[in-house]
């Protein structure tokens, strides 16, 4: 199978890789000749540190490298059966770029995009085909992560949305399937893992560190709230909050927080500028967690109830299948567990308890309990 990758920073290098490894020709595309060079040049490092570890050998990594061409024609994606785009998240210039592309490729080349917050269905308007359009939402970084979310556009056709996913699984990457909404499937319920968070420091329910102590102690997630916010970096974290919250014409559930904005404004983006709600710096003192156990519960059961009424609600408006999107939270963020079925282990009634004695608390959007959960709890019903 011969693939295209337009553009090739972060993304599109990521998935020249994977690709590439699993055994198809690979064109990689992308105006800057710099970002080539660079791109070309990191994926000989990263299989250097694969040799390393005995994850590749010399003759499989040389194969990997060998079967991808970077080149700055987009002439070259002649013959393509599957390209994927991800240059820079700006309509009118991935527009520009499919309709250069499709006067190149033949009839059935699927054409396919990573964006993170662009309808699918506005990027496919643009084409002749736009039934041959699909979304394929991949993860940073893409050969590591192992989730795919698969959007199919308003025009796309059932055959094309099963042969990309049929492609994407066979890269060995777990696909769900998302209707073409804002965030998709993971940045649409993973909003309350962060706001939540922030509202309860703002409000001084407790520190960032006890937060994050919380979360993963008691709440068995891999990272702290803080800690993962930092590691994104806030200008990244806030703008995709601001999108989703936009998207959704301002519901506010998706509220955007002050304390974030100010973090990105004062350039304190996290780990990459050395600080972020936490210090970097070496030697850097950070605050200590005040490990409280039932302060540590409450607020376990305070951001997990957000998390599953989100997923809840995501199911209720038929964004995706239960099963899809508990695999999306476990595979694209790594969740300890399914977040419905989580739901079921907790109890329902349990979830819509929480909720109900938040919303009583706040009179705020933001605690409004999804239907579907209040009516499982009335007929007793669970999602698995
Ligand atoms: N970075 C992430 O974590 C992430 C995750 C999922 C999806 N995405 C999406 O993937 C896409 C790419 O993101 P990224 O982070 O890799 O961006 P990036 O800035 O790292 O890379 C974009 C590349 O596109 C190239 N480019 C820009 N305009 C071009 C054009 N007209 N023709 C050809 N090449 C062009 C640039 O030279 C650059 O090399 C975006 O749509 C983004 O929303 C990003």
């Amino acid at each position: 199978m011969k693939v295209g990758v337009i553009g090739c920073g972060t993304m599109g290098s990521g998935i020249a890789q994977v690709a590439s490894t699993a055994n198809c020709d690979v064109v990689v595309y992308d105006l800057s000749a710099d970002a080539l060079a660079k791109s070309k040049l990191a994926l000989a490092k990263v299989m250097a540190r694969l040799i390393e570890k005995g994850r590749v050998t010399e003759q499989q990594s040389q194969a990997i490298q060998d079967r991808i061409t970077y080149s700055s024609e987009l002439n070259l994606m002649q013959g393509a059966d599957f390209v994927i785009e991800a240059i820079v998240e700006n309509l009118e210039i991935k527009h520009k770029v499919f309709t250069a592309l499709e006067a190149i490729v033949s009839e059935d080349c699927i054409i396919a995009s990573n964006t993170s917050s662009l309808s699918i269905t506005s990027l496919a308007a643009c084409l002749q085909k736009p039934e041959r359009f699909v979304g394929v939402h991949f993860f940073n970084p893409a050969p590591l992560m192992k989730l795919v979310e698969i959007i199919p556009a308003v025009q796309t056709e059932a055959t094309i949305l099963d042969q990309a996913k049929a492609t994407i699984d066979s890269w060995g990457k777990t696909t769900v399937t998302v209707k073409d909404t804002p965030g998709f499937i993971v940045n649409k319920v993973a909003r309350p893992f962060y706001s939540e968070a922030i509202k309860m420091l703002e409000e001084g329910t407790a520190d960032f560190a006890t937060i994050d102590w919380a979360m993963k102690e008691i709440g068995g997630f891999r990272m702290g709230p803080f800690q993962l916010m930092d590691f994104i970096g806030h200008d990244v974290n806030y703008v995709v909050t601001e999108t989703v919250f936009k998207a959704f014409y301002y519901d506010g559930r998706y509220k955007p927080s002050f304390t974030q904005k100010r973090l990105s404004e004062a350039g304190y983006l996290g780990r990459k500028s050395g600080r972020g709600f936490y210090k970097y710096a070496e030697g850097a003192e950070n605050i200590e967690p005040t490990k409280d156990p039932l302060l540590g519960e409450y607020i376990v059961s305070r951001i997990v109830a957000m998390l599953i009424n989100e997923a809840a609600d995501t199911l209720h408006v038929n964004i995706a299948t239960a099963k899809d999107i508990d695999l999306a939270m476990q595979n694209g963020v790594n969740y300890p567990k399914g977040l419905l079925a989580w739901a079921d282990e907790k109890g329902i009634q349990c979830c819509v308890t929480v909720m109900d004695e938040l919303f009583d608390e706040y009179r705020e959007e933001r605690y409004r309990c999804s239907p579907i959960l209040r009516k499982m709890a009335k007929n007793s019903t669970i999602f698995f």
